[in-house]
């Protein structure tokens, strides 16, 4: 079990400077903010901090760190809540000054984390530049934590550390999947196989069933002489692939959803022509897990199930629908995928959404992250 050093176990917050770094990469459409979900998760911590006096300087990165990438919008969502000040250089010498003259329970937020590349790259001389912003450290920002960072990895050694109630929580919710309850069923969707490689072969030992949609199974259909037409896959061999085929915990589709010249149609796995691209997975599949389903006391699922940025969510949807009634433990996370439970207003009918995509990945493979490495130093 892993322990880290709650942020209720610094008894002196009054009057800190507490450098709290959130993830707060929230899909946006313009300055419209899409999905907050993980602004309201990170929210227990903000609210925790001012009630006991500290002063907040939030740290996040949004996007991939483009000038026109900008954390302004996420500010004035939190200022419908409280005071949030917003210091829109990331690096000047003025922000140090700044939150010197800062209140107990203030909260400034600085701009974008990566308009400096020294945040990707773990620059030493942006390490201490944020530093010097604060006088102790939180991370509360569990679904970037797979990322060894400057704002990650590199200010928990310069700075007292903690952790914050979001990251906490997420970490005692995804061990779950380490000493499940049987039967368990694991699901994984999505793109890019070959990262996903060490988790199916870990979790084909651990549970009871794992099923395979979204485009990485298109791979195993290929590994297993079927024609996939133009469906998206991962080029080149992958080791070990033949290995998972043979195992009896593994559910492939029988059906899916195939895109053609002509529109679309619904297909046994074994006749997609070369002009289908595969797109979802059809009835008589979903009708097949949701016996796997009703039996499961644990259930994990990560990624779409079906071509998401095409607009193909109807499998992901049902799967959610009948996941959502059912009785077993749900976790369940990745970026496209909650965003559907949110707009599916079901977030309440889950055990637990992870904020996290690659982070809960990760963290389900190695049981371990970057940033959780550097908060036990
Ligand atoms: C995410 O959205 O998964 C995190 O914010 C990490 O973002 P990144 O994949 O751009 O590092």
């Amino acid at each position: 079990m892993i322990s880290l050093p709650s942020v209720m176990q610094c008894t002196d917050l009054t009057g800190k400077r507490v450098l709290l770094r959130l993830d707060l990469n929230v899909p946006l459409d313009g300055a419209e903010i899409r999905d907050p979900f993980r602004i309201e998760k990170s929210l227990p911590t903000l609210n925790y901090l001012r009630d006991n006096g500290a002063r907040i300087v939030i740290i996040s990165h949004i996007g991939k760190g483009k000038p026109e990438d900008t954390l302004a919008p996420v500010a004035e969502y939190l200022n419908t809540k409280f005071d949030v000040k917003f210091l829109s250089i990331l690096m000047s010498s003025e922000n140090e000054r700044l939150t010197k003259e800062m209140q107990n329970g203030d909260v400034v937020m600085l701009e974008n984390l990566r308009h400096s590349e020294g945040e990707e790259t773990n620059d030493p001389v942006f390490v201490k530049y944020l530093a010097s912003l604060g006088d102790i450290y939180v991370n509360d920002a569990f679904s970037v934590s797979h990322r060894a960072h400057a704002s990650i990895v590199g200010v928990p050694a310069l700075l007292p550390h903690y952790v914050g109630f979001q990251m906490e929580e997420e970490i005692q919710k995804l061990s779950v999947a380490f000493e499940p309850e049987h039967p368990f069923l694991f699901i994984l969707g999505g793109a890019k196989i070959h990262t996903k490689m060490p988790l199916l072969k870990k979790f084909l030992g651990i549970a009871d069933h794992v099923f395979v949609g979204g485009a990485i199974v298109n791979n195993l259909f290929k590994a297993k002489g079927y024609e996939i037409g133009e469906s998206v896959h991962d080029d080149g061999e992958l080791e070990g692939l033949s290995g998972f085929l043979s195992s009896d915990r593994l559910i492939l589709p029988t059906d899916v959803v195939v895109n053609n010249a002509a529109g679309s149609d619904v297909r046994g796995v074994q006749g997609v022509t070369s002009g289908d691209m595969i797109v979802d997975i059809g009835h008589e599949t979903i009708s097949h897990l949701s016996g796997v389903i009703g039996a499961a006391k644990l259930i994990v699922w990560n990624g779409p199930l079906g071509f998401y940025e095409k607009g193909f969510t109807e499998g992901t949807r049902e799967l959610l629908a009948l996941i959502g009634g059912s009785r077993a433990m749900s976790i369940i996370g990745g970026g496209d995928t909650v965003a559907l439970i949110d707009e599916m207003g079901m977030i309440k009918q889950f055990s637990f959404v992870s904020t996290g995509g690659g982070a809960m990945l990760d963290f389900l493979a190695n049981e371990t992250l970057p940033g959780i490495e550097a908060l036990q130093r």
